[in-house]
């Protein structure tokens, strides 16, 4: 999704625009441009389609000069991915430059407005309407850009967070964001903007994240002010963010997913620590404690997210379920908060998110608070949306997650789900103690059995070249084993653009039997469990119709491997632990047949890591 950085000091400007556009690819997006003042007072504009090193080698005999700019990463919303719709669009006079993030709803009445009084428009672009607006208020009204920028934000319907300079006034860069996120980092004489910190890290650990509804007026030489759209100054809170930088970078492995692949036992460490004792007797949930009698008194909880996070939610159901007894839903945020849903003061809202800023979670929120339900987020960004938003929550802490296919996060999510499970069991008495021990000592041993299950990399990789003919795929498992089959089939999708499909192995025989046959892989979880035998029929089913299987079977397993075309072992645990084993060969699986299939592993096409629009 769009990335925004931005610069303003004493420094060239041009080379920290780039290196920050370049920290925020992970982001996801299809082109890319700056604006700068340069030193004889132009505003310069540069965009091109594609990667940001199509936008430096375009830029490479321009002038690049300046201390003060603006740059975007695009993430195509409204008009095609192209140098023209791409980001800073100027106003009319090629006075002003913005960039944006997020979407104007109303931007074609406005559009239609600006245009019966002349104004002429370069790109498709919602962005550029902001912008012409912008520029018009100021004329027609005589107002400095600030006002103008007020004035302009009360007309628009929609999310945005955008940043706009002013040629000429070279020491000032105007910001303001709703529901897409903005933050600024405050140097020695000099500030920078960005999506998330990330681009500003390399520089000042001192951030501030700007409000919903604020705009942040950045001059040289001055402090900072933040103020809401209607003028009334907002105290500053000025923020220590601690990333470490080693953390984004590959840390020598060929792709970020494959480095966040083979992190996950080290990043489930760090969700564990401190929330379950050196014993392993025990799990406290500081949230648990805070909000013990909200959380005690949910008659309902209803899970909302999106994407990998709804595999994760879906998971959470059947811990919640069968340890708590309270009922649970999983929605899709996006569904959720169109469908007028039945929420009341006695439902406790679970919102999932990675990155902490997808729109559509965001809203589902909003929508359940408005109903009075009590809200626990469970998110990965540090001092994301979501987490504020929310009333109460828990982190994963598994580190930044680079990849736009989600693997770490994912088993972070259910390693968080756990753990709230288990304590609220406890606190309600619903599990009892032998079995509550016997969980929180198979979830800490989790990390180490990780670790056996990536040893199966080596023989993944030599099998994935055999997949990379399929044009179809299928993923079967029951249970826990479900959300893992939905959860690996999205992987293969997301980075090999293999069609695949995840299936309730039971369900095979209403439907996705048809499309069996010698040409299409089944990947069946086939671990050992309740379910288990009843997975082989399935795996029978497959093979009398010609299929190929790949079964991720239990270390000591000596059945499946007669029906089996290939075995994958794993170490055993829990049944309800499962999941965060048997998604490890999966998600190396997807990699390797990208890996194979020459796709670009950790920015798939079209897809974007944060999805700040609806
Ligand atoms: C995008 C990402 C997915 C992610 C989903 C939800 O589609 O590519 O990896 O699962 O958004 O994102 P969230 O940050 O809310 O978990």
């Amino acid at each position: 999704m769009c990335g925004i950085v931005g610069y303003i000091g004493t420094k060239r400007a041009y080379p920290i625009l780039i290196k920050g556009l370049k920290r925020l690819e992970y982001r996801g997006y299809d082109s890319a441009g700056v604006a700068m003042i340069s030193d004889s007072g132009e505003l310069n504009v540069y965009k091109a389609k594609g990667k940001v090193d199509n936008l430096t080698e375009y830029c490479s005999d321009k002038d690049v000069s300046g201390c003060v700019g603006i740059a975007h990463t695009r993430w195509a919303t409204h008009g095609e991915p192209s140098a023209r719709n791409a980001h800073p669009h100027y106003s009319r006079s090629h006075n002003l430059a913005i960039i944006h993030n997020g979407i104007i709803e109303n931007y074609a009445d406005i559009k239609t407005k600006l245009q019966d009084k002349g104004v002429e428009f370069k790109s498709d672009t919602d962005t550029e309407v902001l912008v012409q607006l912008v520029e018009y208020v100021m004329v027609k009204k005589n107002l400095s850009l600030l006002e103008a920028v007020q004035v302009a934000l009360h007309q628009v319907i929609g999310a945005y967070a955008i940043a706009i300079v002013d040629k000429r006034d070279p020491r000032q860069i105007i910001a303001a964001r709703k529901q897409s996120p903005l933050v600024v980092g405050i140097g020695q004489d000099e500030f920078f903007l960005g999506s998330d910190a990330s681009p500003i890290i390399d520089y000042t650990d001192k951030v501030v994240y700007l409000e919903d509804g604020n705009i942040a007026v950045i001059r040289l030489g001055e402090e900072m002010r933040v103020m809401s759209i209607l003028g009334e100054e907002q105290e500053l809170q000025v923020k220590t963010v601690d990333i470490d930088l080693g953390q984004i970078e590959k840390g020598g492995y060929e792709h970020f997913m494959l480095k966040e692949i083979f992190e996950q036992p080290e990043c489930l460490m760090n969700c564990m620590r401190g929330r379950i004792n050196v014993e392993g007797t025990h799990v406290t949930l500081s949230a648990m404690i805070d909000y013990r009698q909200q959380l005690l008194g949910a008659k309902r909880i209803v899970i909302v997210a999106c994407g990998t996070s709804w595999h994760a939610g879906l998971i959470g159901k059947q811990l919640i379920e069968s340890l708590c007894r309270i009922p649970c839903e999983v929605e899709y945020a996006s569904e959720f908060r169109y469908r007028n849903p039945v929420v009341t003061k006695d439902d406790v809202v679970i919102a999932i998110s990675q990155s902490g800023e997808t729109a559509d979670t965001l809203a589902a929120i909003q929508l359940a608070k408005q109903q009075g339900a009590f809200i626990f987020g469970i998110c990965n960004a540090i001092g994301s949306s979501i987490p504020r938003a929310t009333d109460t929550g828990t982190y994963i802490h598994v580190g930044p997650e680079i990849g736009v296919a989600s693997t770490k996060a994912f088993t972070g999510q259910v390693t968080v789900l756990s753990m709230l499970a288990l304590c609220l069991a406890k606190e309600r008495q619903t599990v009892d103690d032998a079995l509550y021990q016997q969980m929180v000592v198979e979830l800490t041993r989790i990390p180490e059995k990780m670790q056996q299950a990536l040893k199966t990399n080596e023989q993944i990789e030599r099998l994935a070249p055999i997949f990379t003919y399929a044009r179809n795929c299928l993923y079967l498992g029951r249970g826990y084993n479900y959300p893992v089959a939905l959860e690996g089939a999205l992987k293969l999708k997301e980075i090999s653009y293999i069609h695949a499909e995840g299936y309730p192995a039971a369900e095979m025989k209403h439907g996705p039997i048809a499309l069996i046959d010698s040409e299409m892989p089944v990947f069946v979880i086939a671990t050992r469990d309740r379910l288990y035998e009843k997975v082989i029929s399935n795996i029978q089913e497959v093979r009398a119709r010609g299929g190929r299987v790949t079964a991720i079977v239990t270390e000591g397993d000596t059945q499946i491997q007669k029906f089996a075309d290939h075995i994958i072992t794993l170490p055993d645990t829990l049944e309800c632990f499962q999941p965060l084993i048997a998604s490890i060969p999966l998600q190396l699986l997807a990699y390797h047949i990208a890996v194979c299939k020459g796709k670009d592993v950790d920015r798939p096409r079209n897809l974007a890591k944060s999805v700040t629009v609806e």
